[in-house]
């Protein structure tokens, strides 16, 4: 099985970023995760869209190939991150290669809620028309790591009962992939 990663954050030393490794290294007898370069992508711009620009044919192709996406999302102001919005936007166009494809969402924030108020955001966005992803029900299967700072060592999340709870969410994420 293989999954592509949209990391919401572009910073190298990002929490969201670490959570995927973490996924990568834990999940390898699961899936593999390839990572989508969002930071490439130009600003969407319908005038750009035929022919689409290499770096976002590259995505719709990724996406189209994987059996799955996964989307790590930072909370900046309440909501998801612009970078993520913009590869979303790409990927909403032409072929719209998101339409049911199975998307597990994260995110992880240093602080109390998080990335709650983002989540609420990016799940409005999946249901569009153009995105229609097919996600996990909400109501329990949201992955919302909060504290960060307490839970990540070296680059890696190792707080057991997060990774448990990780474990069962992925768990049933590959059931969906798999039509279980
Ligand atoms: C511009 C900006 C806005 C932020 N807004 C929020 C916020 O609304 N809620 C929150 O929990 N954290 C907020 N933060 C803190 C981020 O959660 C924190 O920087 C986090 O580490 C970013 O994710 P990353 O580690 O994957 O880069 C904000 C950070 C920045 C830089």
């Amino acid at each position: 099985m293989k999954l592509v990663a949209l990391v919401g954050s572009l910073r190298k030393d990002s929490f969201n970023l670490h959570l995927v490794e973490t996924m990568e290294e834990r999940y390898k007898d699961k899936f593999a995760i390839e990572y989508a370069d969002i930071r490439s992508l130009p600003f969407y711009d319908q005038d750009q869209e035929d022919p689409m620009p290499e770096a976002a044919k590259k995505l719709h192709q990724q996406v189209a190939a994987a059996d799955g996406v996964l989307i790590v999302t930072p909370e900046f102001n309440w909501s998801f991150s612009g970078v993520l919005k913009n590869a979303l936007d790409w990927l909403s166009r032409g072929d719209r290669p998101m339409n049911n494809k199975p998307t597990l969402v994260a995110g992880v924030s240093p602080f109390m809620m998080g990335t709650l108020r983002a989540q609420q955001h990016l799940r409005d966005v999946l249901v569009s028309p153009g995105i229609a992803a097919r996600t996990l029900p909400p109501g329990g299967n949201e992955i919302l790591i909060t504290f960060a700072n307490e839970k990540f060592k070296d680059g890696r999340l190792v707080d057991e009962n997060t990774l448990a709870f990780l474990d069962s969410i992925v768990d049933k994420f590959v059931n969906l992939v798999q039509g279980k």
